[in-house]
């Protein structure tokens, strides 16, 4: 570890104006100018390569100015509405008191990962600014790495600036062209959205269009999207809008003002209105900026998680354990089998509805039965955990009626025995994995937690996937504003001393906290496999989230669907998942998690078991990952090497249209030879009309192997990687 200060406090104030400041990454390929403008408001730009990436764009707040503020008397009310101006602007009339800049070099190990160890290399530069007239301070802290920039504001403890209330943040960000975007609604409430490809200009346009029903939804501008955001410029720069380190802050989005293509931040605002509750010292999270003229480069960026505090929990890798898992889910989503009991009763009050006196409607998946059957599925194909929704009381009443006491997370329906479950998985040595439903009723959540934690150590339960369905209870929050944000962490936070691993849908996107709280092994937090039972989601859907929702850490996004045409599974679903089935299988590469589901349901996977034979083999952790193709919207490529064994698996998914991926095999183990399995898309398959057509084979390899491989409409190929002994290769062709 390396930390050099280069250039310590030096005092400019007196010098009556300030000077632009650059700074640049290690490599010297991005360069970062800081300027104080004429009126002291902060600005910054970026290049990379010599080419704008960011245009000059200003920095700061606008502050909810306190009632006794404006009550106070005065004689020369100009002077006082001035003042008032003043105290409420937090974006203009600073100088400049000292700038620092230091280099900082590390490599840190993550308990779970894409790859084995991460450098975290940058220059900073914090500046440090007092508004003279008010003499309150604040330091914008900038980071500068090879592959992106991360800034945030700092607010050391002042006199002046105590508790203070941000109405909003004024951080702009000016793009240098009319870009292409890759981006969903902005909204306060949900990301389960598809993404539209458009330029900026277009964003207008087509937002009517973008903004499909959700069961909780808040849309807030014509020009509104979320971050992370993904763009690429006619010159080829791919650029990516996100924020690293959201704790205690608001989610920010972006507002475009499309005739100039600035974006300004748009925090997301609470119950009354008001966007962020302030006590110096204090920061907000980093605003960052990805930047490359490689596509791959945005991918394997680690700037979001070495913008993020070191691990926090001590003896992690102890407890915390990357897991493959099928559960009783996916029958529900598609309406084969249900969440609920019965339909005896109109409302259930629990304490007072007696469910031993309810008839059972018969299609209730979290049976006894059932249940045991996905545990001997589990065992049997070397799952480790096994999913059980539907399990707890309530269901029958969940959301919709802004209903407090929704669930109590500890009650079992009569015909799930959580004993006798727990001893069953035991027996098959299968982990069971809890489910909180909170109907985003989260005071009633926080109401039961520690004795819904507990419930779940005293029965052998090391990770919850939680739910926020429905409008937020207290009502009138966001599921973005930062009362909730600070809700997630709290559950996140707890979870961690019950030594709990979280896997929280419809909750916050993720910023990379998952660095300094690595329990958090999973999020949905977009739009995931669900929809395609709800009516589809787009072909190339899967190619757009490595660069947007996984920016900021891994999404349960539960792939593995064999089955694609729903009403197979439920003649009342006339859903199609648009996908192919070797697709399916590349998801486990291209889609980083160290939480990964088998989705479909046994039965599906017994029919396809020579293509099932990939997600029993492919790993959940990672040692190295190389991106070999990407482009947002039309394919990504990954190979990865698997932790501890150093097995190779390798997968690819394309967009709407038919490809050919050429790439080569050089990551692989010199002079080593390999049996690669490669699980491909048939010739005639399609996402919509063949999306069952594979074909399986086995090539010997090398690294000096090239492969050219076919990919379907909505397809892709995976590959897994044999060591290869010599009785083994005997009768196979080389590639
Ligand atoms: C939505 C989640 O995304 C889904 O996975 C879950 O089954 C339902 N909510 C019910 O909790
Ligand atoms: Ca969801």
């Amino acid at each position: 570890m390396k930390k050099i200060l280069l250039l310590t406090g030096v005092l400019l104030c007196c010098l009556g104006f300030a000077k632009a400041q650059d700074l640049k990454s290690p490599n010297g390929k991005l360069v970062m100018k800081f300027t104080l403008l004429q009126d002291g408001s902060p600005s910054y730009s970026l290049t990379y390569k010599g080419k704008p990436v960011i245009k000059p764009s200003k920095m700061g707040f606008d502050l909810k100015t306190k009632p006794r503020d404006e009550a106070s008397g005065g004689s020369d009310a100009n002077m006082e509405q001035k003042n008032v101006n003043l105290q409420g602007s937090l974006h203009s009339n600073f100088t400049l008191v000292s700038n620092q800049t230091t280099n900082y070099d590390e490599t840190w190990a993550p308990v779970w990962g894409e790859v084995k160890t991460i450098r975290n290399h940058y220059n900073e530069l914090a500046v440090t600014l007092n508004q003279q007239q008010t003499n309150r301070q604040m330091v914008i802290r900038f980071r500068l790495f090879d592959d992106g920039l991360g800034f945030r504001y700092e607010f050391p403890t002042q006199k002046n600036l105590t508790y203070f209330v941000i109405k909003e943040e004024r951080t702009q960000f000016a793009m240098a062209g009319d870009h292409t975007a890759y981006w969903i609604a902005g909204d306060y409430d949900t990301q389960e959205y598809d993404y539209t490809t458009s330029k900026l200009s277009e964003i207008r346009g087509i937002m009517a269009k973008a903004v499909t029903a959700n069961i909780s939804q808040t849309p807030f501008s014509p020009t509104g999207v979320q971050t992370s955001l993904m763009m690429k410029s006619k010159d080829g720069l791919y650029i990516n809008l996100h924020e690293a380190a959201l704790i205690n802050y608001p989610v920010m989005h972006l507002n475009l003002d499309d005739k100039n293509m600035v974006f300004e931040s748009w925090l997301t605002p609470d119950a009354v209105g008001d966007k962020g509750y302030m006590q110096a010292p204090c920061t907000t999270p980093w605003r960052t900026v990805l930047v490359s003229d490689d596509a791959r480069d945005i991918l394997a960026s680690k700037m979001t998680y070495n913008l993020n505090e070191p691990n926090k929990i001590k003896d992690a890798a102890s407890w915390i354990k990357p897991t493959k898992y099928v559960g009783v889910w996916w029958e529900m989503i598609t309406g084969k089998s249900t969440w609920s009991y019965t339909n005896d009763y109109p409302t259930i009050q629990l304490g007072i509805t007696d469910y031993t006196k309810a008839k059972p409607h018969g299609k209730h998946g979290a049976n006894n039965a059932n249940v045991k059957r996905y545990i001997d599925f589990a065992a049997k194909h070397g799952f480790d955990g096994v999913l059980v929704e539907g399990w707890n009381q309530g269901w029958e009443d969940w959301f919709g009626n802004s209903k407090d006491y929704v669930f109590d997370f500890v009650t079992p329906y009569p015909d799930f025995n959580v004993q006798e479950i727990r001893d069953y998985a035991k027996s098959k040595g299968v982990k069971m994995i809890m489910h909180h439903e909170t109907s985003s009723s989260v005071r009633n959540y926080e109401r039961h937690l520690d004795k819904a934690y507990q419930f779940m150590k005293d029965n052998g339960y090391d990770a919850v996937k939680s739910g926020y369905v429905g409008d937020i209870l207290p009502r009138g929050e966001n599921h973005y504003s930062q009362w909730i944000v600070n809700h997630y962490q709290y559950a996140l936070e707890k979870a961690a001393e019950y030594k709990i691993m979280v896997n929280a849908h419809e909750a916050v996107r993720p910023t990379g906290i998952a660095r300094t709280y690595p329990n958090l092994i999973g999020n949905e937090s977009a739009r995931g496999t669900e929809y395609q039972s709800f009516g589809g989601s787009k072909p190339n859907h899967v190619t757009v989230l490595p660069f947007t929702r996984l920016i900021g850490g891994p999404m349960d996004y539960t792939p593995g669907i064999f089955e694609m045409d729903l009403s197979k599974l439920n003649p009342d679903n006339g859903s199609h998942v648009n996908s192919t089935l070797a697709n399916q299988l590349a998801l486990y590469l291209t889609l980083y998690s160290p939480l990964q589901m088998a989705a479909d349901l046994p039965e599906n996977y017994e029919r396809f078991m020579d293509a099932f034979q990939f997600i029993k083999d492919v790993a959940v952790d990672w040692d190295d990952s190389k991106y070999l193709e990407a482009e947002p919207g039309e394919y990504v490529t990954v190979a990865r090497k698997a932790k501890g064994t150093g097995q190779w698996f390798l997968g690819s998914v394309g967009g709407d249209n038919a490809r050919t991926s050429n790439i080569k095999l050089d990551f692989l183990d010199k002079g080593k030879t390999y049996i690669a399995t490669i699980y491909a898309d048939a010739k005639d398959a399609h996402y919509k009309t063949n999306s069952q057509a594979y074909t399986i084979k086995k090539v010997v390899v090398t690294n000096k192997s090239k492969l050219s491989q076919f990919v379907a409409p909505g397809g892709g190929y995976a590959i897994s990687f044999e060591l290869a002994t010599k009785d083994k290769t005997k009768g196979l062709p080389k590639l």
